[in-house]
């Protein structure tokens, strides 16, 4: 049948293709699969069945919403041990969870373009201080990429959504809850590593209860949050407010506390790591390719200029853009996602490429993107370089529709793409605009740590304030 026509690699006898993903970054060991065996591939982690897709036009197939939706990972799971838990949005089961309806209803005004303008002030008070933190250290200070860019996005999150300053840059260590969140993050990708599984199976193992703690320390942390606020209103248009104050137009409802906090976390999660991730690697990009960064320097000082950064410099930062979705290109910071047939398609197989391949009802899909996002047939011969230009408009707009899909897809993609996109170039811009930035280590070659997210790893820079710039 089609189903057969789906190549399986060979496995191990119960532990099936486990040793394939044991590398320090699973997934380059999905690569390694679909290199052997082509665009998609029926894999098995431990007796659980699993596809995944590798090219633009499957992926296509897949994202399309009528046939298929989002199905929360394995890895997603330990972000959400306890089932009484409200479900955040990321981790919602489907679209039809009634979590997710509310909240995605309250929320996606507060999300839009104009209300993440209206954040503009505050995220350029958090990059001001990774700026003077730089100025002040100077160009002795070892900066550590990815930790300096995620005290940056944690406490630019923290005080959009929140009000809430984490004030990471005056402090050594990454708040508590950074460390919790880390720890959950690494928990949940560990879980397919075979390490971790046996070493679950001691009866000393404390694993589970440490992943414990530090959800419900999340938890906690948010929950006072909510409480706080509660007690001491503010007219503020943060998210908080949003989801306080906020009525679904469809049923009247209000979001409760639970669900509050449960967004909440989400958002401090779901809103750092991956934009810390698309910054640490778009300035390797960038060191790396001398020509990229003098253009995107040029466009900082043709468009902005030596004076302060204004929200009306944004759209003509076009550049910039194209450096941020080629670096998404080839290194999504969150790297797959997971799809199956909609619980309300009637059909039980769906066919793919024209009957010769096809998924059914059970299936869980992964959509590797860091491997579809590389596709000759759409990039071309090319497509595995660092090229900005094929990103800039004129030519992005012409791309597949399914062809870059770093922010996910249909009506579970990011809610935070435009908070994200806004933040992630106004970072860029003000560096650029005040300092030189040079490798630590010149013969530094890009090493990436995989958790839930992917990062470069150990990756030091230097900066120089820029002539002119006191
Ligand atoms: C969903 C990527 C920034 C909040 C997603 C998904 C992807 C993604 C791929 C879909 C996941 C899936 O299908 O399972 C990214 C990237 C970001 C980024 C690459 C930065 C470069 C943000 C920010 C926020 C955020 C800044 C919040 C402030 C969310 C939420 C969802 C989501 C809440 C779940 C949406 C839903 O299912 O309704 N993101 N994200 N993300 N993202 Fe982001």
């Amino acid at each position: 049948s089609a189903r057969d026509n789906i190549p399986v690699p060979r496995g191990l006898p119960i532990l099936g293709n486990i040793l394939d993903i044991q590398d320090e970054v699973p997934i380059y060991g999905l690569e390694r699969l679909f290199d052997i065996h082509g665009p998609i591939v029926n894999f098995n982690i431990l007796g659980r069945q699993r596809l995944m897709v590798g090219n633009v036009a499957l992926l296509s197939e897949i994202c399309d919403e009528k046939r298929f939706w989002k199905t929360p990972s394995d890895a997603l799971d330990s972000l959400r041990d306890n089932p009484d838990d409200a479900a955040g949005l990321f981790t919602a089961s489907s679209e039809n969870e009634m979590d997710w309806q509310l909240a995605h209803r309250i929320l996606t005004p507060a999300f839009g373009p104009l209300s993440i303008q209206q954040m503009f002030d505050e995220m350029y008070d958090i990059s001001t201080q990774m700026v003077l933190k730089f100025a002040r250290l100077g160009p002795s200070y070892r900066i550590p990429v990815t930790s300096d860019f995620t005290r940056l996005t944690l406490d630019t999150i923290a005080l959009c959504a929140m009000d809430h300053r984490f004030n990471s840059f005056y402090q050594d260590d990454l708040d508590p809850f950074v460390d919790a969140m880390n720890n959950t993050l690494s928990a949940s990708s560990d879980r397919l590593k075979f390490g971790s599984m046996v070493r679950k199976m001691l009866p000393w193992d404390k694993s589970n209860e440490m992943i414990k703690k530090d959800n419900d320390y999340m938890r906690k942390v948010a929950m006072e949050l909510v409480q706080i606020r509660r007690e001491n209103p503010t007219e503020k248009r943060d998210l908080l407010n949003a989801m306080i104050n906020g009525v679904d137009p469809k049923t009247g409802q209000k979001m409760s506390d639970k669900l509050i906090s449960a967004n909440m976390t989400t958002f401090l999660i779901a809103g750092h790591e991956t934009t810390s991730g698309l910054l640490s690697f778009a300035f390797l990009f960038l060191l790396k390719n001398p020509s990229a960064y003098f253009k995107a320097q040029a466009e900082v000082d043709r468009v902005i200029g030596r004076g302060k950064m204004e929200p009306t410099h944004l759209k003509d930062l076009k550049y910039i853009d194209a450096i941020l979705r080629e670096t998404l290109r080839l290194c999504p910071t969150a790297p797959a996602f997971v799809r199956s047939i909609r619980k309300d398609n009637p059909n039980d197989v769906e066919e793919l490429a024209g009957g010769k391949y096809a998924v059914h009802r059970d299936d869980k899909v992964l959509c590797v993107i860091t491997k579809a996002q590389r596709d000759p047939a759409v990039y071309g011969e090319d497509a595995n370089e660092f090229r900005p230009e094929r990103m800039l408009d004129e030519n992005f707009n012409k791309l597949p529709q399914h062809a870059w899909k770093p922010f996910g897809t249909g009506v579970r993609a990011c809610i935070g793409r435009a908070f994200a996109w806004q933040e992630a170039q106004m970072a860029v811009a003000m560096l650029l605009q005040s300092f030189n930035f040079r490798l630590d280590d010149p013969a530094y070659e890009m090493k990436v740590k995989q958790t839930l997210t992917i990062k470069p790893e150990g990756f030091y820079m230097r900066a120089t304030l820029r002539e002119g710039i006191s």
